[in-house]
């Protein structure tokens, strides 16, 4: 008989913290982090790399029959390939972001991820973040979360990232820019970021990532998930 498998959904707008917040629960219960948004990133490196007008959607509906996207985990930490190429370094640029955001309200590029985000979920006990999670691509989702922080919070955390990097930033551009992002993610006609209606809303403005985990955890323990991370 197949056991099912037990996944938690993280949705949520850019910068709330959902990739530091999935990675550190999936290690708490045993899971395995699935970042989607590296996958759409993924997808965009390489229409920047073919030099593809992001406009033309028949161009990059073509050039997704020329992308291979997959993921492969390396002591735990996520991969994610393409063409074989490990790209995780490269698709975290601010023009890579950019460009996902704009390709990602195309059709043909939202189904060729599905499927594969869809299997993943099917093998494995996931914690999956990303925009349509427990709207779309797990709607069974066991536990859903919809993790959120004011744009002001948020700019001012990708501030803090890109100065670590030593690159020197403007706190009013990166708001603005976190803002028109939020608004293509959640205006598109395909699957739009937006909570699900199952979903647990999460506001990390005044939380420490440790409390964020801990709310996660818990969420998922009142909803029937034993064991791990104890
Ligand atoms: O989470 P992120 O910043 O890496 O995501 C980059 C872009 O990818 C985001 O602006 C919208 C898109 N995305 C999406 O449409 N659906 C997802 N499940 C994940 C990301």
């Amino acid at each position: 008989m197949h056991m099912r498998t037990y996944n938690i959904a993280i949705d949520g707008p850019a910068g709330a913290g959902k990739s530091t917040i999935a990675r550190k629960a999936a290690e708490k219960l045993g899971f395995i982090y699935v970042d989607t948004g590296a996958m759409y990133r993924a997808m965009a490196l390489y229409i920047l790399r073919q030099g593809i007008d992001r406009a033309d959607e028949k161009a990059v509906e073509k050039a997704c029959g020329n992308m291979d996207i997959s993921l492969c985990y390396e002591e735990g930490v996520q991969k994610v390939l393409l063409n074989g190429e490990d790209v995780s370094g490269l698709i975290r640029a601010e023009e890579v972001g950019r460009t996902t955001s704009a390709i990602s309200v195309y059709r043909a590029v939202r189904q060729k991820l599905l499927e594969l985000q869809r299997d993943l979920a099917r093998n494995y006990d996931v914690i999956m973040d990303g925009r349509d999670i427990g709207t779309c691509v797990l709607p069974d989702a066991q536990t859903k979360i919809y993790l959120t922080a004011s744009s002001h919070v948020r700019a001012l955390r990708r501030l803090k990232e890109l100065e670590e990097k030593g690159q020197m930033c403007n706190l009013e551009e990166i708001e603005q820019d976190i803002i028109e992002r939020d608004y293509r993610d959640m205006h598109r006609e395909i699957a739009p970021l937006k909570q699900a209606e199952d979903a647990v809303l999460v506001d990390s403005s005044h939380m420490s990532i440790e409390q964020v985990v801990d709310t996660i955890v818990k969420t998922a323990r009142a909803a029937g998930l034993r064991g791990a991370g104890e």
